[in-house]
């Protein structure tokens, strides 16, 4: 036995027995006649003492060990002199009097604490290492749990786990598609699933009416924090069954996973149209932990020779409550902020509704304290507030940028608690949007998302004012999760393709297995997915969704651990059938 208890278990209770303990050397303390070692594994440190007076071969041993050396060590459990109340093992030692190393240990390029004085990319180099501090396993630990629940929550549920294929063909999710050359075929390539959509929807024409699957997708598209080109969805899908019963069942999963991992009961979802959400918050994943809901303010701020408002086709406002104390200097940054590219706001106009209850503005001149008043009653905004407002002449561009400067603002004023948590559900999302890039209707969701029946005579005469029996559910301002109720009908499925711009051969070619699988009896069916890492990290309280992945991609889309992406070699590509022009250069 390499050891009889783990480096987290000893109690005061424990004193008196020995014990045989494995892990690595997190610290040592040299204190003249005596040497301490906190030595640690998965469950927690154990602090080890050496004593030079009861054994000085083992104390001179402990001497010459360093740093992330493995050990193995046997020896009596005392009670310590000097306790340490922040270590569960804090009240006991080990008088050590075998020890063995397992094995020796370079000095690691950083150090395997909480606080590491190792920068990221040193950490994703050594990501083994880094997986040795407690703060990054304890993400990997949460997400286990996670995925544990979420099997409990389904399998309780009547949902059956079935694995589909990673070398498909190219799956409608909007990104761009990893590919895979095969050689058996050569010139043809797979591609691996951006989300197992089609095969969940066969699988219900199978039959399998409850599936699910925690599954790697992959998409090729820019990352950011809460993007990875290679990701976790919890995937689900159900048969006969209606939009309701999908927002019951998958509300359900998020109470219990917050009940069992955080010991929360929320709250039942509030839902919101996707054209609320735009109007109020400029956003489809609105952040509910504070209010601060866009206000327009076209009526009463047009018409007053201030062009700027006279020309804009929006102009809307948010009320920063007891902000009115921002400085100059404070609102200088925030008009820097909105004017930052990224944003691309011209300006920012601010009046403080001062202890009088009159309002001062930056654009007084042209405001007379009689509509500046209508405009604090509009905003309800009372003494102590700051109204912030932009214009634009482009209504939605122009809530966008509203919507970061109320989340800058949220964060500024310390709304955006990360224990906190505020759920919703974002539902009637439009079938289609516009594409300047592509310069056609695209799917807002995916192709197979059905409208909602009382907007299909509009697929005809106004296929952009359609809307989808489409939902996301949103957490702390983060889509964790969407989905819709499909088509199942192979004459309204072939429409939806023919406005996305599709002929039918090419509706045939790509999607004709699925349209041929539906003429023999699809079921009504719908689902959703999860995104595992963002759902993870909202509950460990994670800025990226790296942090809760165990080998994650850098910003470039690399694993500088591996060294991937990689060359390979002539042989095969030659095996492939590939040939490789190389710019002479
Ligand atoms: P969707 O494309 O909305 O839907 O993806 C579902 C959820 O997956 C997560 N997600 C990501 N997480 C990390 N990195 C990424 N690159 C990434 N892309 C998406 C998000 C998102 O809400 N097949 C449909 C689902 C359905 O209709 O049933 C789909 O994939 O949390």
């Amino acid at each position: 036995m390499y050891r009889t208890v783990t480096c987290g278990e000893l109690r005061l209770s424990d004193a008196g027995k020995t014990v045989t303990l494995a892990g690595w050397v997190q610290r040592i303390r040299k204190m003249g006649g005596m040497t301490f070692i906190d030595l640690r594994d998965r469950y927690g440190l154990t602090q080890l003492a050496f004593n030079q007076q009861d054994n000085a071969d083992i104390f001179a041993e402990a001497n010459r060990l360093g740093r992330e050396y493995v050990l193995q060590v046997t020896g009596k459990v005392s009670e310590r002199y000097a306790k340490n109340p922040q270590m569960p093992t804090g009240d006991i030692e080990i008088m050590v009097d075998k020890l063995n190393v397992l094995n020796p240990a370079l000095t690691p390029p950083f150090t395997i604490e909480d606080e590491s004085d190792g920068g990221d990319d040193l950490r994703m180099k050594y990501r083994y290492l880094d997986l040795r501090r407690q703060c990054v396993r304890r993400n990997l630990e949460l997400r286990h749990k996670f995925a544990f629940e979420v099997r409990r929550y389904l399998d309780e549920h009547g949902f059956l786990e079935v694995e589909t294929p990673v070398l498909v063909n190219s799956t409608p999710e909007g990104a761009r598609d990893f590919v895979v050359p095969s050689r058996m075929n050569k010139g043809q390539f797979y591609a691996l699933p951006q989300s197992p959509q089609t095969l969940k929807q066969l699988l219900m024409v199978s039959g399998f009416d409850r599936y699910f699957q925690i599954v790697k997708c992959f998409r090729d598209e820019d990352l950011r924090a809460d993007r990875q080109p290679e990701f976790t969805q919890i995937d689900c899908e159900m048969s006969f069954v209606e939009q309701e019963d999908i927002l019951q069942m998958f509300e359900g999963m998020t109470r219990h996973l917050f009940k069992t991992l955080k010991g929360l009961d929320i709250p039942q979802l509030p839902r919101m149209t996707w054209a609320d959400a735009m109007k109020y918050y400029g956003s489809d994943k609105p952040d509910l932990r504070f209010e601060m809901r866009f206000v327009e303010l076209m009526d009463v701020l047009k018409g007053h020779v201030f062009s700027v408002f006279d020309n804009a086709a929006y102009i809307g406002g948010i009320c920063c409550k007891g902000a009115a104390h921002y400085t100059r200097k404070q609102i200088d940054a925030l008009t820097e902020f909105v004017k930052r590219p990224q944003i691309g706001a011209k300006g920012l106009v601010y009046a403080r509704v001062e202890q009088d209850g009159t309002v001062k503005s930056s654009v007084d001149k042209f405001y007379s304290q009689e509509v500046l008043q209508e405009m604090k009653k509009a905003m309800q905004a009372e003494a102590g507030d700051l109204i912030l407002i932009l214009s634009g002449d482009d209504a939605m561009r122009t809530r966008k940028q509203l919507c970061e400067l109320r989340l800058e603002m949220g964060s500024q004023l310390g709304l955006r608690d990360k224990n906190k948590f505020a759920c919703l559900w974002v539902i009637d999302f439009p079938m289609y949007e516009w594409s300047d890039e592509e310069q056609r209707l695209m799917a807002m969701h995916h192709p197979f998302t059905s409208p909602k029946p009382e907007d299909i005579p509009l697929l005809d005469t106004d296929p952009a004012a359609v809307r989808a029996n489409a939902y996301d559910m949103v957490i702390n301002g983060v889509e964790v999760g969407g989905g819709s109720i499909r088509i199942h009908d192979a004459k309204l499925q072939e429409k939806v393709f023919e406005i996305l711009g599709f002929t039918p051969e090419q509706a045939q070619t790509k999607f004709g297995f699925l349209m041929n699988a539906f003429k023999y009896g699809a079921p009504p069916h719908g689902g959703l997915a999860y995104g595992l890492d963002r759902f993870v990290s909202l509950f460990a309280g994670l800025d990226s969704i790296r942090d809760c992945i165990a080998f994650p991609k850098n910003n470039q889309g690399r694993d500088v651990m591996l060294g991937a992406p990689g060359i390979i070699d002539q042989v095969q590509f030659d095996e492939l059938g590939i040939q490789i022009v190389r710019n002479e250069e």
